[in-house]
This record gives C-alpha cells, sequence and structure tokens, in this order.
C-alpha cells in the first residue's frame, strides 16, 4: 500500500480529540492528500454499531460481543474505507484502532492479551498502523482535567478501576509494539503536546 497509517490512542480526557484536530488543522493549511477517521465510526455500518455499543440503552454488553463489535466496525472501515485510501497514497489518521481494543477489551474487559491479538489479526490482515501515538496521561490526572465522566457513555462511566486497568493495557500494548507505538506525554499544554506529536511523527517517517 502506498499510503501512510497513523492512529491515536489513550485513555479518556487525554486530549486526543484535540490533537487529531490539531494535525487535521495543521495538514489542511500546507495541503496534501489525507483523510481523518474515528473508531467506531467512519461509515455508515461502523457509525450505527457505535450507537449500538456506546448506548446505556439494552443493558450490559459481554466482553466478546463488545470485542466483536468493535472488530466488525473496523472490518467494514477497512474494506470500505482505509484500504482503498491507502492504496490511493493518501495519509490515513484514524482516532482510536487496535490498540484501543486491547486496552479495553483485551485488558480492561479481562478477554486476555491472546484473543485481541488473534481477534486484531484475523480483523485487520495487513492492516496495520505504521505509526501509533499514544498520549500518555493516567486516567486520574485525565478525569481530574476533564472535571468528571459522561454519565451517558456506558465505557467513559465505567468506573476509575476499569480505566486504570485501559492505562494498564495501553502500556502493555505499548512494550509489545515498541517498534509502532510512540508515547508521548499528553501531560502538558496543547500546543507542547502537539509539537511532540509533529517530531514524533516526522521522525518516524511520516510525510508531514
Ligand atoms: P471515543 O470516545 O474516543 O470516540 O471512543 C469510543 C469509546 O469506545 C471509548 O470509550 C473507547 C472505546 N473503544 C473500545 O472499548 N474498544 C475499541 O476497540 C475502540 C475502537 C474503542
Amino acid at each position: 500500500m502506498k499510503g501512510k497509517f497513523v492512529t491515536f490512542e489513550g485513555c479518556e480526557g487525554v486530549g486526543k480529540s484535540t490533537q487529531v484536530e490539531m494535525l487535521k488543522k495543521y495538514l489542511s493549511e500546507k495541503g496534501g492528500d489525507f483523510l481523518f477517521l474515528r473508531e467506531p465510526g467512519g461509515n455508515a455500518v461502523s457509525e450505527k454499531i457505535r450507537e449500538l455499543i456506546l448506548t446505556k440503552d439494552y443493558g450490559e454488553i459481554c466482553g466478546r460481543c463488545e470485542a466483536m463489535l468493535y472488530c466488525a466496525a473496523r472490518a467494514q472501515l477497512i474494506d470500505t474505507v482505509i484500504t482503498p485510501a491507502l492504496n490511493e497514497g493518501k495519509l490515513v489518521v484514524c482516532d482510536r484502532f487496535t490498540d484501543s481494543t486491547f486496552a479495553y477489551q483485551g485488558v480492561a474487559r479481562g478477554l486476555g492479551a491472546d484473543y485481541i491479538v488473534k481477534l486484531n489479526e484475523l480483523t485487520c490482515g495487513e492492516v496495520t498502523p505504521d505509526v501509533t501515538i499514544f498520549l500518555d496521561m493516567s486516567p486520574e490526572e485525565a478525569f481530574a482535567r476533564k472535571g468528571g465522566a459522561d454519565a451517558s457513555d456506558r465505557l467513559e462511566s465505567a468506573g476509575m478501576d476499569f480505566h486504570r486497568k485501559v492505562y494498564q493495557g495501553y502500556l502493555e500494548s505499548a512494550r509489545l509494539y515498541p517498534d509502532r507505538i510512540i508515547a508521548v506525554d499528553a501531560r502538558p499544554a496543547a500546543e507542547e503536546v502537539f509539537t511532540a506529536v509533529l517530531s514524533a511523527l516526522k521522525g518516524a517517517g511520516v510525510e508531514l
């Protein structure tokens, strides 16, 4: 595939969407062929799956069902959007991808690393990120900054123990994939974090 695939990861409230927006603005001003996506979502089917996963309307969803729903949304996004864009040589930037499944379902929901690694491989095949920016901030700091969790969001309101495990999951994923995942300290001001994000991406060979 000719294009580059970049993903952003991190716990809730670490400023991930802000960094993704800043990168989008930066690239829009410079010009170039890029595409920004978020997971789960990015096409009609995956957005529907997103609604199903995030709503509290249907009560509890078991861990395996949740993991497979995220992967179903991802499969559709890969086949209909990501692969065609990479084949056209675009830079594809995705807000969350396989490391979220590893951290949230694999570690926090307890399905285990082996299960999620296999599931991610079955879902993605060749389509793996070239670079992943992990915005590193503990959930304690992130929620304090954000002013608490969004009670209407099933995952966000899952409790501090859950989010601590998510964070541990990200640290484990970063240890498993050191060639791909770059941890960026997310605690400084957004502008400073963005400077670090740009230099990490450039250092990893992404043309910006
Ligand atoms: P967002 O709030 O960044 O849009 O992400 C949606 C929620 O879905 C967030 O709580 C993280 C969660 N999530 C998983 O649990 N597993 C996954 O594979 C993905 C992509 C997201």
